[in-house]
């Protein structure tokens, strides 16, 4: 299904995110097809750009993102269009009336109108009351839908204050949150690999899995982003948000079905069975780390600390690894060890299923244990280690893989995330976007372990290039557990 006809207004359009991936991803969405011929994009933010040269800059963006100049190129430009308001003056927002209606009446859209808010998060709350006070959110001519980017709020408090502010002007029907994650493919494909395998389901549970591992690793630092990085940290930046949407999509029941609300039923009924952590289990479950500078590979690399933007004394943490619990049937006792940083040895993004062992060791005694390692990016794909006979005598047994690689799908339409989310707003499909109660679930349970950054609690650093503080180590060690140390390739050398 394609999307409806529609104008997409994105606020923030002078930024780096219009630049880098919402404009590249509506052009890709358009050029195959995608998108009809009766959309446009209307560029809102405070500089004065006119169409021509807002159609200039986003050309650019096209161009340095790896598209060819094209007569499609061309085309797809003639449907951008811009708007200078300023953002925090509601009357401001009357210049949005007669332009709208311009665009609804030339595309025929039917007054359908997606917002986008890729603006800081401090006018997340004032756009839509300016919107309302313009009649500009009513759905009594075509749908009205509005994307809110990341952060959600800064904390529970917040995030409940933001959806107050939202709702009254805004159905919750009509809001999306975004969690670029839950458009990464790979992510959806754990659905599909759970619940449409007799295979993988009846060992999905406490009686056969003995832990399970959730890696978001960056070999990059944060590199101009420090001004905004100081702010959040790992914790809000990577875990609160993208790590545990992974999280509930590997630990959620099946829906009955799989629509916007059955689907996010399941995953906030799983966040809300997380374990809650207090002030005194966090400091035992939890590890916080900073990168230092390092050499990597004969290059001088920068420590946080030296980073554009980090104050002097800043503590935040740029490496978190956390040991969580699922306090239900299918989880209870089972170890969930999460962990994100920047710097690290390498980018990866994966999840292992570690499975139990054999009741009795007939064999060897350390026989290679059973996992499965679903690997998110890069080298997207699912790799299922297990242990065989070695050639030769005896029963001695070796760790091999069966191994599946996303690229050996002849997928040329294959969607990224920006896309797939694009798409599925403009389509009024929700099911891949955040409901308001899963994502208070999120900031309840971080809660303790942001109260505890507050209070000074203990960041160790560790060297940029290596895979974070010793003490990483230890938390998992204490129940004879250990990190797998991924490397960006996963198909392994049998
Ligand atoms: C963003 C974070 O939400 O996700 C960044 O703000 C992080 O700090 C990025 O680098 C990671 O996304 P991806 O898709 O590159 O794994």
């Amino acid at each position: 299904m394609n999307a409806d006809n529609n104008c997409i207004v994105i606020f923030g359009a002078s930024g780096d995110l219009t630049y880098r991936k919402l404009i590249p991803a509506l052009y890709d969405l358009y050029s195959i097809g995608r998108l009809t011929e009766n959309f446009s994009v209307l560029g809102v933010a405070r500089s004065e750009f006119s169409d021509e040269t807002f159609r200039e800059k986003m050309r650019g963006a096209l161009l340095e993102a790896g598209n060819e100049s094209s007569e499609m190129l061309e085309k797809f430009c003639s449907h951008l269009y811009y708007q200078a308001v300023n953002t925090s003056d509601s009357n401001d927002y009357g210049k949005l009336v007669p332009r709208l209606a311009e665009l609804h009446e030339l595309y025929q859209t039917q007054g359908n109108t997606l917002y986008y808010l890729s603006t800081p998060p401090s006018l997340y709350g004032i756009i839509p009351e300016c919107l309302a006070a313009h009649g500009l959110n009513t759905e009594e001519n075509g749908w009205k839908r509005l994307i809110v980017e990341k952060p959600f709020g800064y904390d529970i408090e917040t995030a409940k204050a933001l959806d107050i502010q939202i709702h009254h002007y805004f159905a919750e029907h009509q809001i999306y949150r975004i969690d670029h994650y839950l458009g990464k493919e790979t992510v959806q494909n754990l659905l599909v690999l759970r619940f449409s395998n007799g295979l993988f389901e009846p060992l999905w549970n406490r009686n056969f899995i003995d832990y399970v591992e959730i890696t978001g690793a960056e070999a990059i630092g944060v590199g101009d982003r420090g001004g905004y990085y100081d702010g959040s940290g790992a914790m809000r930046d990577m875990f609160q948000n993208h790590l545990l949407q992974v999280l509930a999509m590997v630990a959620m029941e099946p829906p009955a079905i799989i629509n916007a609300d059955s689907m996010r039923d399941e995953v906030a009924k799983v966040l809300h069975c997380l374990h809650p952590l207090n002030t005194e289990t966090v400091k035992h479950n939890l590890v916080l780390g900073q990168y230092t500078s390092a050499e990597i590979n004969g290059e001088k690399v920068k420590g946080y600390l030296e980073e554009k933007g980090v104050p002097a004394e800043s503590s935040t943490e740029t490496y978190m690894a956390l040991r969580c619990e699922i306090d239900n049937w299918r989880w209870a006792g089972v170890p969930f060890y999460v962990r994100s940083g920047k710097r690290l040895p390498t980018r990866v993004t994966e999840i292992v299923i570690h499975f139990k062992t054999t009741p009795h060791p007939v064999f060897s005694q350390n026989a290679p244990d059973n996992k499965l390692i679903i690997r998110i990016q890069p080298d997207e794909g699912i790799s299922m280690r297990f242990g065989l006979k070695k050639p030769g005598s005896g029963f001695d047994s070796k760790e091999v893989s069966m191994d599946f690689s996303y690229a050996d799908l002849a997928s040329p339409n294959l969607l990224t995330a920006y896309e797939r989310l694009l798409l599925d707003a403009m389509k009024g499909d929700a099911t891949l976007f955040a409901r308001t109660d899963a994502v208070h679930a999120c900031w309840k349970f971080v809660e303790p372990i942001l109260a505890y950054k507050k209070n000074g609690g203990r960041v160790y650093d560790y060297e940029a290039g290596t895979w974070g503080p010793k003490e990483a180590d230890r938390l998992i060690a204490k129940e004879g557990k250990v990190w797998r140390r991924p490397s960006g390739k996963m198909k392994k050398k049998v």
